[in-house]
């Protein structure tokens, strides 16, 4: 069987759905919001490590200004609604990605939930926030540089360069699930997502349950990981 240490997500789907039921694309994300109390609770009872889901890419911005104001009073409605239930199941919050461009007042707001949940020691409620993996990486490259002139490090391998990423501290992501259908990483985790398990399901993020994440999983563990070894079990 499988472990499931860290599962990642790519929510995807919030406007179709909204479309789907002629309601705006805010409702669709704030239905979004309300999966992902669900989701979250569900995967800390478990046992589940840690969940990194895809809540903002630096390609986003390119959407409108309002569905994008929007989007950065999410954190602000979430952690208001279920902060209080977040500790109650020891749930503890971080975030990954360029927190530079993301207004003030929307990290101040995730900042307190990161605060305030530091030492719970239940699921990791990672938030991929302005994040996009090609930009992880460039800025790894660049520290990493700036180490190795400062005499600080020696040689690179695949290990030293991963602790140079926002997931340094996190365990290898065993599956990702993509809801919404569409078969791309959207820039998504792409050193991490190396060896891990992909499902994709046309199942729109709004409509996402824990009854689908147990058959996601029952895929998963169906799965045989062999992180690029021969499959001995096959007679070619
Ligand atoms: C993709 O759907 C979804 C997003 C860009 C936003 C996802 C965010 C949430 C579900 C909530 C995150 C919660 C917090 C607290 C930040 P889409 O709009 O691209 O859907 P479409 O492909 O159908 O248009």
């Amino acid at each position: 069987m499988n472990d499931l240490n860290h599962l990642a997500i790519i929510m995807d789907g919030n406007g179709r759905w909204a479309k789907k039921n002629k309601v705006p694309r805010t409702a669709g994300h704030y239905k979004g919001v309300e999966v992902l109390r669900n989701i979250t609770i569900y995967a800390n009872s478990l046992g589940i490590k840690c969940l990194t889901v895809y809540a903002f890419s630096t390609e986003n911005w390119k959407r409108s200004i309002e569905e994008v104001s929007y989007i950065m009073s999410l954190p602000k409605i979430f952690f208001a609604s279920y902060i209080k239930e977040l500790m109650e199941n020891n749930v503890r919050i971080m975030i990954i990605g360029d927190r530079e461009k993301v207004p003030a007042e929307t990290m101040k707001v995730i900042d307190q939930a990161i605060e305030t949940t530091r030492n719970n020691t239940g699921l990791i409620l990672n938030f991929a926030f302005n994040y996009g993996a090609r930009d992880e990486i460039v800025r790894a490259a660049r520290k990493y540089a700036e180490d190795y002139k400062a005499g600080l490090v020696d040689d690179l391998d695949e290990e030293k360069f991963a602790s140079y990423l926002y997931t340094a501290d996190l365990p290898e992501v065993d599956l990702l699930i993509r809801t919404g259908s569409e078969m791309r990483l959207s820039n998504f985790l792409l050193y991490q997502l190396a060896y891990s398990e992909f499902v994709v399901i046309d199942t729109l993020w709004p409509d996402f349950t824990s009854d689908i994440l147990d058959e996601c999983i029952a895929e998963y563990q169906s799965r045989k990981r062999n992180f690029g070894g021969r499959d001995e079990t096959k007679s070619d």
